[in-house]
């Protein structure tokens, strides 16, 4: 073989025709850049529990799970149940309904600062809003994220994303943007308190993943948290945990319950809507309602939290309703399961790339993992800041993800998530997948 994706393009020649295809209605071919790599991607043709199939007939053991969706795996029964049972009732009617109410109530019961709920259908919109109201609610205007945090598209937090952190991330922003959001470094206690204290006179919030996501599915340290929870409740500053990833997810109440750090609000996303489109902003009573159409005053006592064509989508509450009322019923054997499938990946993963004697650093915490490919040996990954400054992220992204394809795995970041229909078995083959690669790595 001369290229590392020779392998990968024998084995997915009508993938190749599809994005030809799809190049030339859809820039790079793709609706989400992540799923874009070279020389090109592959497409799929049906999915069950732990596997996908593409349209060449590969079968792929899948650590991606949907953007970390499906904790209960693909296509899960109760949760297809609950959409057909839908199905017969209708799709979507723009109208209140019964279901919608006892979505909102069991996230209510299950995340710490969830008192409200408001709905919508993605998690970029669900930060856009957690945005506005902390400025409204507060009446200041800057926004404090962490360097290298990713809390979706919206324009105010597109900045600081990938490094350069210090300003707006493409064309098309704003370069105001810079005057009213700003990067703390994660996990630097000393350093977020400087940035915090500098801007305190216009603060009105600090988002953060309590497990950064492009940090690596790194846990912040809980002094971090507490610290953050200290800064911003004696200055009168929203503290909001982007939990899109963690919630439902690292424990059924997020990252919060698992270090009882409880912010003024949370985003959520993904395991909440059961694998159908969804967002949620939820928070303290007196901070959601200041959205609230009933709220007296004119519009500039308000906060707009507008519409949503699809938002609260009968079909999604019904398959977020089925999957958190599944989480909850069976919490006690779920989590300690992935807690120990996590925990097992990670280390067989690090022995073997160790083995074999490849620089590689595995990271993670839960379900969640990632492989990073440092350029030196005995670094410290535990931000943003550290993985994109230290680490061959290319190598990541692109040489290993598509070398794991042509074994038949597909990762994500180097990793992924576990899923309660990860089996041993898929464990191993993927363990045995990764020493070939490994050795594939190191020789070539
Ligand atoms: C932490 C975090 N916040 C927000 C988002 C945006 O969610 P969505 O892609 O549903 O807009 C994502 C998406 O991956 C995310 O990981």
């Amino acid at each position: 073989m001369k290229h590392f994706s020779d392998a990968y393009r024998l084995k997915t020649p009508r993938s190749e025709a599809l994005f030809k295809r799809a190049r030339e209605v859809m820039p790079g071919g793709i609706s989400h850049n992540i799923h874009f790599f070279p020389p090109y991607p592959f497409f799929v043709e049906k999915t069950k529990g732990s596997k996908i199939w593409d349209v060449d007939g590969n079968e792929y053991i899948d650590f991606w799970m949907g953007n970390y969706t499906h904790i209960l795996g693909h296509r899960p029964r109760v949760v297809v149940q609950a959409i057909e049972e839908q199905l017969k009732e209708g799709i979507h009617w723009g109208a209140l309904y019964r279901k919608q109410i006892e979505w909102a109530e069991l996230i209510r019961e299950l995340v710490p600062s969830a008192e409200m709920v408001r709905f919508c259908c993605s998690g970029t919109e669900a930060t856009m809003y957690a945005i506005r109201l902390a400025r409204g609610y507060t009446g200041k205007k800057t926004v404090l994220k962490a360097a290298g945090g990713w809390h979706g598209a919206n324009s105010d937090l597109s900045l600081g994303i990938k490094m350069p952190y210090e300003r707006e991330e493409s064309l098309g922003l704003l370069p105001e943007l810079q005057e009213y959001t700003k990067v703390i470094p994660f996990n630097d206690l000393s350093g977020s308190i400087e940035v915090i204290r500098q801007n305190k006179e216009d603060l009105a919030g600090i988002i953060v993943e309590p497990v950064i996501g492009e940090g690596g599915f790194t846990p912040a340290a809980k002094e971090y948290l507490q610290m953050l929870r200290s800064e911003t409740r004696t200055r009168e500053v929203l503290l909001i945990f982007d939990e899109v990833i963690s919630c439902f997810r690292v424990a059924l109440g997020g990252a919060q319950e698992r270090f009882n750090v409880v912010p003024d609000l949370t985003t959520l996303g993904k395991i909440t809507g059961g694998g159908l489109p969804v967002g949620a902003l939820v928070g303290r009573r007196e901070i959601i309602e200041a959205s609230s159409p009933e709220k007296k005053g004119n519009k500039w006592e308000r906060v707009l939290i507008g519409g949503g064509t699809f938002s609260a989508h009968p079909l999604t509450a019904v398959a977020g309703l089925a999957m958190l009322r599944y989480l909850r019923a069976h919490r006690k054997r779920i989590y300690p399961l992935l807690e120990s499938k996590g925990e097992k990946v990670r280390k067989r993963l690090q022995e073997a790339f160790d083995r074999e004697g490849l620089n590689a650093a595995v990271t993670g915490i839960g379900s969640l993992f990632q492989t990073h490919f440092p350029f030196e040996k005995g670094v410290t990954l535990n931000s943003p800041q550290s993985i994109h400054r230290l680490t061959d992220l290319e190598k990541r992204e692109i040489e290993f993800r598509v070398r794991m394809l042509a074994k038949g795995v597909h990762v994500m970041h180097g990793g992924g998530c576990l899923s309660i229909a990860h089996s041993d078995e898929d464990i191993e083959k993927f363990i045995k997948a990764t020493r070939k690669v490994a050795r594939e790595m190191k020789r070539e």
